[in-house]
């Protein structure tokens, strides 16, 4: 059910973050008695040292849920006030239904409208913008909208061009409509389908449905040109980040902090030079986790808060790229006063009640929709006539 329209300008803050990585670390020394490679080169060639894997019995919806509850907590917000949820990914938990809903479920929001976006590793910025979007246009007051990856489940662990490149995550925003000044204020979003072949999962769609075959060949793993990908990613960077940038009638100078999709060190330290802002200005922690895909931009946001690297006021500009191929960035005005206040005990303990709560409704619906099933059965013929 949607929110009743105001009058009030609105505009989309966020007011909550949270982040969840997998306990299990893959440090490149891990990696090199898997692969034939070095510590030096991938540190090297990627910035990467040590990426968190998915254990047995995570998946992206318990990484996503673990990071929504965490965003939820900052926002001090009851999850039965969610009017949308998004979730961005590339691996969600099954081909469908989306991932989005079994969060939705698991939250106990019950109002909220939930489906998945896949847009690559630009995903969770595409996101943002189209929750941003329903929010400016009235439709909804409180989106939830997250990045979450378990990449670790579709990656060739004996191809070295990509299984030393990945990790799992999942990193979670709570975007609020409100009339304040700042908040999202432009976003560009971009794709060139052409280029299909430089990312891709192939198999599993219904282009190449599972088979033996192409589980023996491995076509349900993730095959890249690295180098194609980083040259496209080096260019479209500093672009799309231009581009945002002059929609909201600011300049390079302007920006407090660039908050990229976190894939290779190179990559961000180009994009730095194209686009003139110092490297001090672009975060990154790829060295800790790797690329998250779609999760990579949340986490770092997360980190970046979390470090005390956002004030009151900052221009943050978020910029991504990825499968597709597909380029987004959102530019954005802090609007909260930070540290947040702690949310009172009782309304924690009120959100777990509610996580418990959703838990029971969620098996209640379930059993209830089998004894549904068993009445008509009782009741009803098989074209739906009552049997006397
Ligand atoms: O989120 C978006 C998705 N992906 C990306 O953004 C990735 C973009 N691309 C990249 O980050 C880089 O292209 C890579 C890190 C994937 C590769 O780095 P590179 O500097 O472009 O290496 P390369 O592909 O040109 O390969 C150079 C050499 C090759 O050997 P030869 O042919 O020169 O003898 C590779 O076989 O490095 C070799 N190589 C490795 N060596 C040790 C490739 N992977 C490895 C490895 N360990 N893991």
């Amino acid at each position: 059910m949607a929110t009743p329209r105001t009058e009030t300008a609105r505009r989309a803050h966020i007011v909550g973050w949270g982040m969840a990585v997998p306990e299990r670390v893959l440090s490149n020394g891990d990696l090199c008695a898997m692969v034939d490679t070095s510590d030096e080169w991938i540190r090297q060639r990627t910035g990467i040292v040590e990426r968190h894997i998915a254990g047995e019995g995570e998946t992206t919806l318990s990484l996503a849920l673990r990071a929504s509850q965490a965003a939820l907590e900052v926002a001090n917000l009851d999850p039965a006030l969610l009017d949308l949820v998004v979730v961005a990914t590339i691996t969600p938990d099954y081909a469908f239904p989306a991932t989005a809903c079994l969060l939705q479920d698991a939250l106990g929001a019950e109002r909220a409208a939930a489906f998945d976006l896949s847009a690559g590793c630009s995903g969770f910025v595409y996101a943002l913008s189209v929750a941003a979007g329903m929010i400016a246009a009235g439709d909804y007051k409180h989106c939830l909208v997250v990045g979450a990856e378990t990449l670790s489940r579709i990656t060739d662990w004996t191809d070295r061009n990509t299984c030393v490149l990945f990790g799992d995550g999942a990193g979670a925003v709570i975007l609020e409509a409100n009339g304040a000044q700042g908040g999202i204020l432009s976003s560009v979003l971009g794709s060139d389908g052409s280029g299909k072949e430089l990312l891709i999962q192939p198999a599993g769609g219904s282009a190449q449905p599972a088979s033996a075959e192409t589980v023996q060949a491995r076509k349900h793993t993730v095959q890249m040109d690295g180098r194609q990908v980083f040259r496209f990613a080096t260019r479209i960077m500093p672009d799309v980040s231009r581009r945002v940038l002059s929609k909201a009638g600011l300049t390079v100078e302007d920006v407090s902090l660039v908050i990229p999709h976190q894939a290779n060190d190179r990559i961000l330290q180009a994009a730095a030079r194209n686009l003139g802002i110092d490297e001090g200005r672009v975060y990154s922690n790829l060295s800790r986790y790797g690329n998250t895909s779609s999760a990579s931009i949340p986490i770092a946001l997360c980190e970046a808060i979390e470090h005390g690297l956002v004030k009151r006021d900052a221009v943050l500009l978020l910029t991504g790229f990825g499968a597709g191929l597909t380029w987004a960035a959102t530019l954005l005005r802090w609007s909260l006063p930070l540290p947040v206040p702690t949310p009172s005990r009782r309304m924690t303990f009120w959100r777990n009640l509610r996580y418990r709560w959703a838990q029971l409704r969620s098996h209640w619906r379930r059993f209830w929709r089998n004894v549904d099933a068993r009445l008509f059965q009782i009741l009803y013929d098989e074209e739906g006539r009552r049997k006397r």
